[in-house]
């Protein structure tokens, strides 16, 4: 009874805190490497549509000795596939990661497999608070196994099914490492 109820609080402390679906167990080690993106879902679509600021088809994940990410992707600029990379500085929460770009940025694990990663960025500026949620894969095809999780993640977040876009489709037309 009264460890029902220590749960209970510390099941409501987790949700208050807004991280209940954060990976408790986070090694860098396994992100590392090459990834593909399969889907970008957001609340605000025009974002990740053509010419939106996160309309980005990650490469690859580096970990840099002190702990920080080196995230390479493409990025849509005035129609072209243009590389670039940023640095997540690490936080004292692990799979917990911050940067700066049109506003501060928090990157968040919400799963890693050996096939496919989710990734949660709330990006806080003076406009407001985005959510951005990403399904990468080692391959393209690999992404399938995320999905279902995906699914889960992007509802939790408030992210609606039709903001979310599957790059595998139009993948063709835009950027194709
Ligand atoms: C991050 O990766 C890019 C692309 O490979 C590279 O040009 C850049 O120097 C790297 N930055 C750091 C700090 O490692």
């Amino acid at each position: 009874m009264r460890s029902a109820r220590a749960m209970k609080l510390l099941l409501f402390l987790s949700a208050l805190l807004g991280l209940a679906w954060a990976l408790q167990d986070f090694h860098p080690e396994q992100v590392e490497g090459p990834w593909h993106t399969i889907k970008l879902g957001a609340t605000d679509k025009t974002v990740i549509e053509e010419g939106g600021a996160y309309l980005c088809f990650m490469t690859g994940i580096t970990l840099l000795q002190n702990g920080d990410l080196n995230v390479t992707y493409f990025h849509r600029k005035d129609g072209k596939c243009v590389k670039e990379y940023y640095i997540a500085e690490k936080t004292g929460s692990p799979g917990r990661f911050t940067f700066e770009y049109q506003g501060k940025n928090y990157l968040t694990f919400v799963l890693v497999t050996n096939d496919v990663t989710i990734m949660d960025l709330e990006n806080q500026n003076d406009r407001g608070t985005l959510i951005v949620a990403e399904l990468h894969g080692r391959s393209l095809s690999a992404g399938k196994h995320g999905l279902e999780a995906y699914r889960k993640h992007t509802s939790r977040r408030g992210i609606e099914q039709g903001n979310i876009v599957d790059l595998l489709e139009y993948r063709p037309h835009l950027c194709d490492p």
